[in-house]
């Protein structure tokens, strides 16, 4: 059969190539939206890498058999023991592509020591069992792969590992949940309230019936925590991971942010505490709603559509774009790790041997492997220094402006702007952007401000970026 080199276009057969065709087999586990995209891209590799010829789907893993499909399969592929696949002598790369916590995670572990190679779409399982998935594939001399555990198609994981490796990585900034970056476009685009969006957004398909993990931020928590283990070289305990959704959020708070210049979208962010700190100085890493300006790139990152800005010594910025979510973006991404690993194997094979470690542990590319020994310091939300925005309703009185300016003068908390927008239910409502404060300065303010005899409600607050 003519191939093509991806490179340049031209045909070739694989007997010019010189190199000898070995079949790797892959045991899939889990065959809904993400298995099924990536099944197809396995039984259909014209036009795509011709390596992907030498991967063959060994067996498929279900819940179910009976289950209606969109694709079908030989029915001896199928089966619903799953031990028995990643037990299987025959496989060599179990791809993970079930999700939830159990039994993916003791799957995964069974795969790792009986030697295969994984490959998974897994960031809750990775977020929270990364420390022991990743010292037992280690110890097994095995590479545990999941470019499309974060941000779907978009290649972030890979380019952290390889691309952007010879940098010291300052910040990591990004839009990676696509529900939540949908019903905020459109409460955005609508002037509508979140609850009325959420409920379109589930008959349409865009969020879960249980829309709790994208909704409360859980979802980029988990994604987060793994860009940042990533980035900054060590392990991340997710529970430290500051987390706040968009539950909260209004269509006045929309539209308010609009007419000062701002858009609000759910913001994952992982960064050192200052650009200049050292190397091992503590990290931020949270997640929460937040105003950002018009004009920064990532404030027309609209949709489901998912992006990353990554800040890098010497690169500056550089920012990854697409699709976050969906069968055939994220099988790109799973195919492109299933290849990863095809390729060392076969590298290693038409070598005859592997280099091994003298207890017989074979090495890993320390480029693909986790090499994480410690775990990152996290800073607590409290030491954050940001801008707020806060939306009051006060009793339209005389020196009610003076007298919130006052208190937060008390507590260092600079303003940057108040401005009273209009009025609602009687009251005047009045938004405050603030200078960078101290998250911990800030909330003493507020809390006094909330002794107030002329305060109705502190109807939001919300950082700024
Ligand atoms: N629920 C996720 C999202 C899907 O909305 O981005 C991909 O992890």
């Amino acid at each position: 059969m003519r191939k093509f080199c991806p490179e340049c276009s031209q045909a070739f057969s694989p007997a010019d190539s010189g190199v000898k065709t070995v079949v790797f087999k892959v045991g899939l586990l889990g065959l809904g939206t993400v298995g099924t995209g990536t099944a197809e891209i396995l039984l259909n590799p014209a036009g795509r890498h011709p390596l992907l010829q030498e991967i063959k789907i060994h067996r498929v893993g279900l819940r179910q058999l009976d289950k209606p499909r969109q694709i079908q399969l030989p029915a001896d592929l199928l089966t619903t023991d799953l031990e028995a696949i990643v037990t299987d002598p025959e496989v060599d790369i179990v791809v993970e592509v079930m999700g939830g916590l159990e039994p993916a995670r003791s799957l995964m572990l069974q795969a790792i020591a009986q030697g295969k190679h994984v490959v998974t779409a897994n960031k809750a399982a990775i977020a929270r069992y990364g420390d022991e998935i990743f010292t037992a594939a280690n110890a097994a001399g095995v590479y545990v792969l999941l470019e499309a555990a974060v941000a779907g198609g978009i290649p972030v994981i890979e380019p952290l590992k390889q691309s952007l490796c010879a940098n010291r990585i300052q910040a990591i900034t990004g839009i990676i949940n696509g529900t939540t970056n949908y019903i905020l476009s459109r409460m955005q685009a609508e002037g509508s309230d979140f609850e009325q969006v959420l409920a379109d957004a589930q008959a349409l398909g865009y969020a879960e019936a249980d829309p709790t993990a994208d909704v409360d931020g859980l979802d980029a928590a988990d994604k987060i925590a793994i860009l940042a283990s990533l980035a900054f070289g060590g392990r991340i305990k997710l529970p430290e991971v500051y987390c706040e959704g968009i539950g909260k959020i209004s269509a006045a708070d929309i539209a308010y942010a609009e007419r000062l210049g701002f858009v609000i979208k759910l913001l994952a962010t992982a960064r050192r505490a200052a650009i200049d700190a050292p190397a091992d100085a503590p990290l931020q890493v949270r997640v929460h709603p937040t105003l950002l300006p018009k004009t920064h790139p990532l404030a027309s990152v609209n949709g489901v559509y998912n992006a990353i800005l990554i800040e890098g010594d010497p690169i500056g910025e550089v920012m990854f774009f697409g699709p976050g979510a969906g069968a055939g973006p994220t099988a790109s991404a799973v195919v492109a790790d299933i290849l990863n690993v095809a390729a060392i194997l076969k590298v290693g094979r038409a070598a005859g041997s592997t280099a091994a470690l003298p207890d017989g542990t074979p090495l890993l590319d320390p480029l693909l492997a986790c090499s994480h020994q410690s775990y990152c310091e996290i800073a607590p939300i409290e030491a954050l220094v940001t801008r707020f925005y806060v939306r009051f309703l006060v009793k339209d009185s005389p020196g009610v402006i003076g007298k919130l300016g006052s208190c937060f003068g008390e507590h260092q908390v600079s303003l940057e702007s108040v401005v009273q927008i209009g009025r609602r239910d009687q009251m005047a409502e009045i938004v405050v952007i603030t200078h960078d404060v101290r998250e911990a300065n800030f909330r003493q303010a507020l809390a006094a401000i909330e002794q107030f005899d002329l305060l109705r409600q502190i109807s939001s607050v919300l950082r700024v970026l």
